[in-house]
């Protein structure tokens, strides 16, 4: 009788075992097809996220492009500053990537370095072309330029670091440069970057008013000029750059 018991006992514990067992089995494909169907839509999620990348990237340069469209525009009237933004900005480019920037800031700063004279567009071509020295009044609209460039770029949100070098392209790290006067490392670092390269090419170009400056000329010039116009550490960079070789001033 008791062995009876004790077997309807272990019968019902080992159904109740199997259905325990079962339950969990069931349970566990359960989550497994939960998994892979949580898995599936990650992956899913991750090819979205990669084409609104790629299409944000593309918005990007398509914006930038039109911009550098407008900026060739802008040269193509003055056969002085023809090429001068495309080695700006492969100079400052070179340059950040010496000074330490990693390849995404040089990028931003070669983009600036492209536009950095955009608001020029905003200048009278009588003042842009004039051959002669300019009045006080021609440099208060010529000295516009830094400003207005900004604020052309304004609107591209992803470019705000890039308006900020357009904007100080003309400060000096003494102080008594434009828009704001600022002084040394109050300056961006893009804008002081970009201030050396856009220096050294205006020196070695051509002007309506000068022939160009020999190299060895052009280095004498930017050496007296750090400390007082361009940052000395960025000097000594360049300057450094400029023994290695010329710089390749494509981007
Ligand atoms: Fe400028």
């Amino acid at each position: 009788m008791a062995r009876d018991v004790a077997l309807s006992q272990a019968l019902l514990y080992a159904r109740e075992l199997k259905a325990v067992y079962e339950a969990t089995r069931e349970r566990e494909h359960a989550l497994s097809a939960a998994y892979r169907r949580l898995r599936s839509q990650h992956q899913q999620t991750l090819r979205y996220a990669e084409d609104l990348r790629r299409l944000y990237g593309r918005a990007e340069r398509a914006i930038l492009q039109s911009l550098h469209g407008l900026a060739n525009a802008l040269e193509a009237k003055d056969p002085y500053t023809h090429g001068h933004s495309q080695r700006v900005a492969g100079l400052a480019r070179r340059l950040a990537l010496a000074a330490g920037l990693p390849a995404a800031s040089a990028r931003v700063v070669a983009q600036a370095g492209l536009l950095h004279d955009i608001g020029k567009i905003g200048v009278p071509e009588s003042i842009l072309l004039k051959p002669g020295p300019l009045s006080e009044g021609e440099w208060v609209i010529m000295r516009s330029h830094p400003g207005l460039g900004a604020r052309i770029v304004a609107p591209l949100e992803f470019f705000a670091d890039g308006a900020s070098v357009i904007r100080h392209h003309h400060e000096r790290v003494d102080g008594s440069g434009y828009p704001d006067g600022l002084r040394r490392d109050a300056i961006p670092l893009g804008a002081r970057i970009v201030a050396v390269a856009d220096v050294y090419d205006a020196l070695t170009s051509d002007r309506p008013y000068r022939r160009r400056f020999s190299s060895r000329e052009a280095v004498a010039q930017i050496e007296g000029g750090a400390g007082q116009a361009l940052d000395p550490g960025l000097v000594g960079t360049f300057l450094t750059l400029l023994r290695h070789g010329q710089p390749d001033p494509a981007l």
